[in-house]
């Protein structure tokens, strides 16, 4: 991402969630709205997990000019994931989630800043699904070591 999109990124990052907790509430709903079967997935109550996904993408949004710096965490997270039943295609549907709900809480909302968000949210499902990945074949190489022993 260039300098200017992050500066527009981070902009309208700031003037949502100066509603505290108004981004994660829209992100859920237009989550569970285009997977409904991921519902179940989820808490029954929600208001905990939205403060942790806002606290995850603020410091995501902050380090947006350096997420090799991110790149571990997010793996991690990445990680964690599997256990709550993330798929690879969840993400996308993710990602597309929290840019609409983002452009539906922006009122200056524009073609150029919906391909920035686009950009910076795929930035960080790429590392979370590279981690999947990891602990995925870290789990059959230790298989597969147990085999041999
Ligand atoms: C943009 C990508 C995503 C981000 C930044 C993200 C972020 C987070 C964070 C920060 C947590 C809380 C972790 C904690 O409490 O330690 C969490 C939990 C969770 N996420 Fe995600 N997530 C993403 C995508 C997904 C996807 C695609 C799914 C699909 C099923 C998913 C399902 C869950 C579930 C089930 C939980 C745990 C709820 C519980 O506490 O039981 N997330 N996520």
């Amino acid at each position: 991402m260039t300098p200017d999109a992050i500066k527009q990124v981070r902009a309208s990052y700031a003037a949502i969630t100066a509603t505290p907790r108004q981004l994660a509430a829209r992100f859920y709903q237009e989550l569970f709205s285009a997977a409904p079967s991921l519902r179940p997935l989820f808490p029954g109550d929600l208001t905990e997990l939205q403060g942790h996904f806002e606290a995850a993408l603020a410091l995501v949004i902050r380090n947006l000019d350096d997420v090799q710096a991110l790149r571990e965490p997010l793996r991690d997270l990445g990680a964690q994931h599997v256990h709550w039943g993330a798929r690879p295609e969840d993400y996308v549907t993710a990602r597309d989630s929290l840019v609409a709900a983002v452009g539906a809480l922006s009122p200056a909302w524009t073609p150029a800043l919906e391909e920035h968000w686009r950009s910076a949210v795929t930035a960080i499902i790429v590392p979370m699904l590279e981690g999947a990945a990891v602990h995925t074949a870290l789990a059959a190489e230790r298989l597969a070591g147990e085999h041999e022993t």
